[in-house]
């Protein structure tokens, strides 16, 4: 078994076309951010250095071996998609007030707020050179995309309306800030191989349903796993106060007559003062050994069930499997 970033392979043909091809993405993204002036080179620099899955660079390549995968569009393609994610994590990072991202210090705990925010701009603009250049389809799905990720963001700081039910809103604030661009990452890989419309279709569904899995994985993975593995800080949500689903699903517990006095006092945890690193730390402890941890984890998997079901209509074969390998590690990592 071979393993291409964060997704175990079993064809080692398809792994070594993959991993040549995420090479060339490494080369593509390194020149694409560069910059003369030295503040801006280092900031765009920063993240691109300090790793990541590049998840979703992957799954455009991926999904573009059921066509010819060995297009340049493709990469360039790949490149668009990371560096689009690259921006909305300089940006997401300001708003959660995160102090850690890829293992690294978060770009606006190194030069500031405006300048993380400026560097996230910066990022986009190079991201729409990139995509000018795959002509103006591929420009309109970018923008869209950008659009929801936006608007997820948005829905998120404001929370549901008076009457929404915080659960549902939630779920569409996922499909629009995460979930958008991975079905865009799998469209442009598609669409960029030449595969037909209905190809297509089918991996842009699948795209957005693992990338709603993913996201409630990564609020498991906020809770449960060790800050060196993720590269980010546990509990920055609750700290913040920015709802995922175990806590959502929390208080929608205790709104009900079944709640009992272990989970109500587990709330009042949550929503006490956290600003001292000893009171997050027991708030996550008990969070993550309540049940809703266990919820939050069962309807990933079965997103990412359905997911692996919307591929269906397409041919059986080592690119298929991978496929279901990628949706089956988005959700592992919560395992
Ligand atoms: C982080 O995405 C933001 C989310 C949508 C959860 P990733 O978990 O893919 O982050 P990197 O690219 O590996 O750093
Ligand atoms: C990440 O969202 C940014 C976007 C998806 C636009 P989160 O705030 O939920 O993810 P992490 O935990 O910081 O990676
Ligand atoms: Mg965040
Ligand atoms: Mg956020």
């Amino acid at each position: 078994m071979t393993s291409t970033a964060a997704i175990p392979l079993a064809d080692p043909a398809l792994a070594d076309r993959l991993t040549a091809r995420l090479a060339l993405v490494e080369e593509a993204l390194r020149d694409t951010v560069a910059h003369a002036d030295a503040l801006a080179d280092d900031a765009s620099r920063h993240l691109v250095n300090a790793g990541g899955k590049r998840l979703r660079p992957l799954l455009t390549l991926l999904v573009a071996e059921l066509g010819d995968g060995a297009r340049r569009e493709v990469v360039d393609a790949a490149v668009v998609v990371e560096l689009t994610h690259l921006a909305t994590l300089y940006h997401d990072d300001v708003m959660d007030s995160a102090p850690l991202r890829r293992g690294a210090p978060s770009a606006h705990e190194v030069w500031g707020n405006s300048v993380a925010i400026l560097t996230g701009d910066l990022l986009f603009a190079r991201a729409s050179t990139t995509v000018a250049g795959l002509g103006p389809e591929a420009v309109r799905i970018q923008a869209r995309t950008f659009e929801r990720l936006c608007l997820g963001q948005l829905h998120e700081t404001v929370g549901p309306r008076e009457g929404d039910d915080p659960v549902a809103h939630y779920l569409q604030v996922l499909a629009d800030k995460t979930a958008s661009l991975l079905a865009t990452s799998a469209r442009l890989g598609a669409m960029f191989a030449g595969c037909p419309p209905a190809v297509v279709s089918t991996v842009t569904e699948f795209g957005e349903r693992i990338g709603v899995a993913f996201q409630l994985a990564d609020d498991v993975i906020d809770l449960t796993a060790d800050g060196s593995l993720t590269g980010k800080t546990p509990g920055t949500d609750l700290r913040e106060r920015v709802p995922t689903m175990p806590v959502l699903l929390l208080r929608e517990l205790c709104a009900s007559p079944d709640a009992t006095d272990e989970d109500r006092a587990v709330l009042a945890l949550l929503d006490g003062d956290l600003t001292d690193d000893a009171a997050l730390l027991t708030a996550v402890a008990a969070l993550r050994e309540h049940r809703v941890v266990a919820l939050t984890r069962e309807r990933a998997v079965a997103l990412a069930m359905d997911a692996v079901r919307v591929l269906d209509p397409l041919p059986e074969g080592p690119v298929k499997s991978a496929l279901v390998s990628f949706a089956d590690a988005l959700v592992d990592r919560a395992s």
